[in-house]
This record gives C-alpha cells, sequence and structure tokens, in this order.
C-alpha cells in the first residue's frame, strides 16, 4: 500500500521528539527504507552495508523512538504508528486553525514540515546569560532584507559558538528550517553542501560524497540557493576558523578547502530569503569585499561586567567582588578565561593578594596555556610581533613608536589593519593614543620568551 504520507513530515515529528539528539545518517536511512517497505537485508544490499550492522541500527532506533513517544515502537508497527500520530496531529491543527480562522485554507501535511530544526553538535543554551545588546543587534540584522551573512567574529572562548546558538534557538520560530554544522572537522564544501541538501529534503539517497568535481559543487550549490530562495532557511556555521589559515599574506582558506571561497560566495551575493550566520576566530579576508548590507560582522568582546557574578558563581567563592571585577577586567571578562578561573578561585583566597601576581599564577594552568596558544596560533606575523613589543614593554607605547619597531611591517595600511584587528580581539587596549596588551596575554608572551632564554 503507497503511504499518503510525506516522509518529511515523519521525519519533522521524529526530530522534534527526539530533540536535543538527531539522527544519524544511517538511522536516517532505515527510516525512510522501513516506510518504504523495505526490509533490512535489501536495505544492507542497496546501501553497501554489513545486514548485521543494519540490524544494529534499527533495534537502537526503535529504543530511541519508543522512549521518546512512550509507545513500544518496532519495525513492524512504525508506519501505523507514526501515519496515525501525523493522521492525528493534522486533524488537531487543522480544528484549532479552523476555530481561529474560519477562512483558513485546508491544512496539508507540507505545514508540518515548518520548524525543521537540525542542531548536531550545538550546545546547550540553558544556562547563557547577559549579551541582550549583542542578541538585539542579530535580530535587527537578521530582520534586514540585504542581509545574507552575519559573522560573529572574536578571541578564543569569547562565547561566539554560545551567541550564535543562542540566537537560532530564541528565534527558530522565524525560519522553516535552522541547520547548524560545525566545520570544526574541515568537512569539504561539497560534503557540507550536501548534507544542508541531504536535511532540507533533497539527494536522500546520496550519502557517499568521494569523487566530486568542481562541477558537482556548482550544481549543488545551485540547488541549494534555490531553497534560500523559496524556504526561508537559517544555516549555522560554528567554527569558521577551521577551514582557514594564518599565511605569509593573511588569512586564506587551508589548500584542497579553497572552494569554500565558491560556497560562501555563491551564499553572500545572491538573493534569497534566508541567512547565514558563522562563528569564528579569524575573518576570512575575501569577506571584507562585500557590501556591508549584504554582510554584518560582529566583533564579539567579553561579557558585560554585570554578568562575571554569574558566570564565576561567585557565592561559593572567597573572593571579594571588587577583587573579582578587577581580576575580571585583567582578563578581559572572557567567558572562556573566567569560567577556567573560577575553578582555581580557592587558590587565590587571600584578599591582600597581588592581582598581578595572580594572574602570573593563571598562566600556569594548563587550560589557560592552551588557550592562549590557540590565540596566539590565529595571528599573523605581524600582530605577533606587535604583541611582542608590547610584552616586552613596561610603559604603554605610543602607536608612532610601535611601528618604527616593527620588521614586519611593509606599509602602514598593513600595520592599521594589524592594530585595528588586534583593538577588536580584545588583545590590545588604546588609552590615550598608547597601546597596552591584555595582562594575562601579556605576563603569558613574557613567561615564553624567559623560557626560550633559558
Ligand atoms: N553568554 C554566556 N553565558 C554563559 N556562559 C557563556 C556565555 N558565553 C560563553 N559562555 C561559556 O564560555 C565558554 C566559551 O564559550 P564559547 O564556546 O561560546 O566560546 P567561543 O568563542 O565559541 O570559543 P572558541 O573560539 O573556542 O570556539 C563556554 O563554556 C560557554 O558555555
Ligand atoms: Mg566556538
Amino acid at each position: 500500500m503507497t503511504n499518503p504520507i510525506d516522509f518529511n513530515s515523519v521525519l519533522s515529528l521524529i526530530d522534534r521528539t527526539i530533540s536535543p539528539t538527531y539522527l544519524s545518517a544511517t538511522q536516517e536511512i532505515v527510516l525512510r527504507e522501513v516506510w518504504n517497505g523495505k526490509t533490512y537485508s535489501k536495505m544492507a544490499c542497496d546501501y553497501n552495508y554489513d545486514p548485521e550492522y543494519i540490524k544494529t541500527v534499527g533495534c537502537n532506533l526503535w529504543q530511541i523512538l519508543s522512549n521518546a513517544f512512550n509507545e513500544q515502537i518496532n519495525k513492524s508497527n512504525f508506519v501505523p504508528y507514526m501515519r496515525q500520530k501525523i493522521s492525528c496531529s493534522i486533524v488537531v491543527n487543522k480544528r484549532d486553525e479552523l476555530l481561529t480562522n474560519q477562512n483558513s485554507q485546508v491544512l496539508s501535511t507540507e505545514s508540518l514540515k515548518r520548524e525543521f530544526y537540525h542542531w548536531a553538535t550545538a550546545p546547550n543554551t540553558e544556562h547563557f546569560i547577559g549579551r541582550d545588546k549583542q542578541i538585539k543587534l542579530l535580530k535587527s540584522w537578521s530582520q534586514d532584507s540585504n542581509c545574507n551573512c552575519i559573522v560573529v567574529s572574536g578571541m578564543v572562548g569569547c562565547g561566539k559558538t554560545s551567541l550564535i546558538t543562542k540566537f537560532a534557538k530564541d528565534n527558530q520560530s522565524q525560519f522553516d528550517y535552522v541547520i547548524w554544522f560545525s566545520l570544526n572537522n574541515s568537512l569539504s564544501p561539497t560534503t557540507l553542501t550536501n548534507n544542508f541538501l541531504k536535511i532540507i529534503g533533497q539527494n536522500q539517497d546520496q550519502h557517499s560524497n568521494s569523487g566530486f568535481t568542481q562541477q558537482d559543487l556548482s550544481s549543488l550549490l545551485a540547488q541549494l540557493i534555490n531553497h534560500l530562495k523559496q524556504k526561508r532557511i537559517l544555516l549555522v556555521l560554528d567554527d569558521l576558523e577551521s577551514i582557514l589559515e594564518v599565511d605569509q599574506v593573511g588569512i586564506c582558506y587551508q589548500r584542497n578547502l579553497e572552494d569554500y571561497g565558491h560556497f560562501l560566495r555563491s551564499i553572500i551575493a545572491t538573493n534569497h530569503q534566508s541567512l547565514m550566520i558563522c562563528a569564528s576566530r579569524v575573518r576570512p579576508k575575501s569577506l571584507e569585499y562585500y557590501g556591508m548590507n549584504q554582510i554584518k560582522i560582529l566583533d564579539l568582546q567579553g561579557l558585560e561586567e554585570s554578568t562575571i557574578e554569574q558566570i564565576t558563581n561567585l557565592d561559593s567563592t572567597k573572593i571579594e567582588k571588587t577583587k573579582l571585577l578587577d581580576l575580571s577586567t585583567r582578563l578581559h571578562c572572557n567567558p572562556q578565561l573566567l569560567k577556567i578561573t573560577a575553578s582555581h578561585l580557592n587558590i587565590f583566597h587571600d584578599d591582600h593578594e597581588d592581582l598581578e601576581q595572580v594572574v602570573q599564577e593563571l598562566c600556569l594552568v594548563e587550560e589557560i596555556v592552551s588557550l592562549l596558544e590557540q590565540e596566539l596560533d590565529c595571528l599573523s606575523k605581524l600582530e605577533k610581533e606587535i604583541i611582542f613589543w608590547l610584552a616586552i614593554s613596561c610603559q604603554p607605547i605610543p602607536q608612532k613608536d610601535l611601528a618604527t619597531n616593527l620588521k614586519h611591517a611593509q606599509s602602514k595600511i598593513k600595520f592599521n589593519k594589524s592594530i585595528a584587528s588586534l583593538e577588536k580581539r580584545s588583545l590590545m587596549v588604546k588609552d590615550n593614543s598608547q597601546y597596552s596588551l591584555m595582562p594575562i596575554m601579556k605576563s603569558y608572551v613574557r613567561r615564553k620568551l624567559v623560557q626560550l632564554a633559558l
């Protein structure tokens, strides 16, 4: 018997019910094929899987669905159960809609496809605090029909992932689809585009990406753009820096991932009704060439002072509030640094302890060393050189004195750009036209230099 209900409606219902977990590609294949009436052995043969593996995937799936729906669901009752569940929800929705709007159109299963959210490894934002101004700004940009792309960029651990995820979760009802992906495993742009299409409901049978060519990427992108035009889709891309590297000239795409230029260009420069929001420790250079209408960039700084007590869990620490705020300023209110520091605050229970000393102590904490090293890795040679001079200077340095010291500053433009970038990343502070370094970075670089000299 043919199924009158679209499988995407089934997937959508399952997705909502099992959230925040989500189906893997193989689980989705098994469900789709059970829906189509295929046996496990036929599936294994068609998709080139071991039959035992498909059986195990199936067993786990029925367990997940039984727990999520609070009903015993198995291979034999899956189709009738879902058919009944969706028919009921159509009737309920239809009744509600008729009650509220006599002129409403008959509800089709199509409307169930709305609210399709794919969160992959998006973090939990239950304990998210502050950032009201930034969330408001992101919201206003997202409502600007010219804006196709928002990039949230900033220092390691400054809260980029948390912010874009919180924004996406709070505003998911504004979109037909929200699709969240991290690029930290350096997916190729072809695989990524294919994954997007698969989630939106295209290319369902295309689960292998080996052997694609540039032509394939172009045609996949054309399909994706088509969807971005027809539906309002929010694509969330985290860890954009994973596809970038800092070379002699600046920030460029990693070798073999240069096609991301094509991918980003297509999404940013084409007219559609969707939005892409990315988080990145560094900005791809090519993004600077788009008009400020199409792309908006938010340079994310540290958390607001008013949230420091919450994030460091002040009540359970012995440190005085004013001292904690002073210490937080030295860490530029970077939430990751604050959280690591908070877990070590019991070491600093003496209120008379010199904060300079505390910062130096923090530079010995393994997680902080790792975070600062990751931050240094994001910098160009010129930016590193500026950091070096600021670290060895006991006093803030006027801009012109800084420029005369530098070996890598071939041009004034490059120098000014580097200064601006370091300021945006909260690594450098300007006061009265004089520059100084973020205290913890200063202590860390000094320690590194001493170690090198020994
Ligand atoms: N607004 C916030 N409220 C509560 N916790 C936050 C907030 N922002 C960030 N954090 C916490 O700080 C830590 C770092 O945040 P997050 O992972 O978002 O930073 P990031 O900028 O994405 O880091 P990376 O550069 O490593 O990707 C996380 O533990 C996160 O939960
Ligand atoms: Mg992140």
